[in-house]
């Protein structure tokens, strides 16, 4: 029973805010693992279009992965583009950078 209230409460939650949820997180996988060496991130999202990002974030990130794989100069991120991690939350980044991209009209403002 206890089970079951929980499913129905996970599954609202989920349903109700699933696109912001989604922004949120790819902003949180962002600021973990991007800002490092690209700083900001809502500069990054902005500096390409939508469609971009959507090319890019394209099978589970393959070539925003394959972008750094392909650099020796992301040396340090091949662990983290190579991993099941980065492929699981792909999609959540790619909500994120595709929410502010440059034609998003999303510009937030400076805080
Ligand atoms: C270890 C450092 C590092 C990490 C971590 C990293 N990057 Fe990069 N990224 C780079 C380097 C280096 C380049 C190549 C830039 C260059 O050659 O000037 C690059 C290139 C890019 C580009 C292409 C830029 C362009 O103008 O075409 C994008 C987009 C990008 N990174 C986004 C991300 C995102 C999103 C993440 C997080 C999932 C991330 N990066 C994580 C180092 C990193």
């Amino acid at each position: 029973m206890k089970k079951l209230l929980m499913y129905v409460l996970a599954i609202t939650v989920l349903g109700l805010g699933s696109a912001e949820a989604a922004v949120y997180k790819g902003q949180k996988v962002y600021i973990k693992k991007c800002r490092k060496c690209h700083g900001g991130g809502l500069e990054v999202a902005a500096s390409k279009k939508k469609k971009t990002w959507k090319k890019l974030m394209k099978k589970k990130g393959e070539g925003l992965a394959k972008l750094h794989l392909e650099n020796p100069k992301a040396k340090k991120s091949y662990k983290y583009f190579g991993s099941k991690k980065y492929r699981k939350r792909a999609k959540h980044l790619k909500d994120f950078l595709v929410e502010y991209a440059k034609d998003s009209g999303n510009v937030p403002a400076c805080n």
